[in-house]
């Protein structure tokens, strides 16, 4: 049986996730541990087609429909890349996955909780992370970040109140299932938070002898 390892980094836009996937994926890299990294929505030539739509400020979305876009695109993501990787005993790296629907659609659309954790359920096939690194940031802060990369997606231009929501689902989701989260105050330099992701990434693979190196 090949021995395998799940990540994901979740937080608001403009955390310093993407900063954070690259700089533990060079980690990887440097200790010759096989992984691939990817992300949410995204991360398979239909899932571009999908990010493309949900990120359109031209376009209106329903929350309904923006829950079953970013659901069609993680059943794609889970069964054409996360699977095999896992199988091929890799450490998978992802930006945003099922948390993030949660906080989003979730606590800051008000779909229901329960309807969202059984299509995800389906989506996913169950494939959960072993370890998620929240990267919590006050939504302004996030927001003054995102917005220096350029023009605004639709969901950075949502309402702040929204995206004061969608931080408290997050932390609520941390606070439920600490045995799988790690929540990280994003506000320190991103060379410390680097530094706390990888000792913890290391730590967990000293106990996964059996992951090939390489
Ligand atoms: N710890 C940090 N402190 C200050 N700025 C950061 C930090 N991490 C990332 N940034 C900057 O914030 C912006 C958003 O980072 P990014 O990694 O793209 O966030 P996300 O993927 O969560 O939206 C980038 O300009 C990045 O350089
Ligand atoms: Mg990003």
């Amino acid at each position: 049986m090949s021995v395998s390892l799940f990540i994901t980094f979740e937080g608001p836009e403009g955390a310093g996730k993407s900063t954070q996937v690259r700089r533990l994926a060079a980690r990887l890299e440097g200790a010759g541990v096989p992984h691939l990294v990817t992300r949410e929505p995204g991360g398979t030539p239909m899932g571009f087609r999908v990010r493309e739509l949900l990120l359109d400020p031209d376009v209106d979305i329903s929350p309904l429909s923006e829950f079953l876009l970013y659901s069609a695109s993680r059943a794609q993501l889970v069964r054409e890349v996360i699977e095999p990787a896992l199988a091929g005993g890799n450490v998978v790296v992802c930006d945003r996955y099922a948390d993030s629907s949660v906080a989003y659609q979730g606590f800051g659309r008000g779909l229901e909780r329960e309807f969202l954790q059984t299509v995800t359920w389906e989506a996913t096939r169950g494939v959960t992370p072993a370890i998620t690194f929240l990267l919590d940031l006050d939504p302004e802060e996030g927001l003054r970040r995102a917005a220096e990369r350029g023009a605004k997606d639709r969901l950075e231009l949502a309402d702040l109140g929204f995206h004061r929501r969608v931080r408290e689902g997050f932390l609520a989701l941390a606070a439920s299932q600490p045995e799988r989260f790690v929540v990280l105050d994003a506000s320190r330099p991103e060379e410390d938070l680097a530094g706390a992701v990888w000792a913890l990434v290391e730590r967990t693979l000293a106990f996964l002898p059996g992951l090939r190196r390489g």
